[in-house]
């Protein structure tokens, strides 16, 4: 039997879902998610120090995989019905996170800046895998994935803030 094509064949299992709550959630996301695959490639670019080479390689091994988890996002807005706004305008208005500084950053600096925008975007995460629990069980889970993902970029990171000879 064919399948009419019409909005709720389309949402099909989604029916149920508030597609404006659990976009919004999303969205916030997605801007982080850019705003720090963005910071990151600029800290990749521009650090300096001692610690160059590891950092740099870092960097850019969290840039893959905040990539990654930005299009997996915008990819489940779009796929309930929200679409995703991931424009460089909507991205520079809307982070919450305090712009990266211009020019060469020394290394030690670079480690204490991602780590505190890494935390900051887990803080603001960690409310939203709370919020989307009752909304959409889906995006909570991929909520859950991402912020994994971030508490792991920031353990890495934190730990080089630790002063030499103290643990
Ligand atoms: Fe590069």
């Amino acid at each position: 039997m064919a399948v009419k094509k019409t909005a709720s064949a389309i949402r099909g299992s989604l029916a149920g879902v508030d597609v404006d709550a659990v976009g919004t959630h999303l969205q916030d996301t997605l801007v982080e998610l850019v705003d720090l695959h963005l910071r990151a490639k600029q800290a990749h670019w521009n650090v300096v120090g001692r610690h160059f080479r590891s950092l740099h390689l870092e960097l850019d091994a969290l840039t893959d995989e905040v990539r990654a988890a930005a299009d997996l996002v915008a990819e489940r807005a779009a796929a309930i019905g929200y679409p995703p706004d991931g424009r460089p305008g909507t991205v520079a208005k809307s982070s919450p996170v305090a712009e990266f500084p211009a020019g060469r950053v020394l290394d030690v600096d670079v480690v204490e800046l991602v780590a505190d925008a890494l935390m900051e975007t887990c803080a603001h995460l960690r409310v939203r895998v709370d919020q989307t629990g009752e909304l959409d069980s889906v995006s909570q889970n991929l909520l859950i994935d991402t912020l994994a993902t971030l508490e792991k970029h920031h353990w890495m990171f934190a730990a080089q803030t630790v002063p030499a000879g103290r643990a």
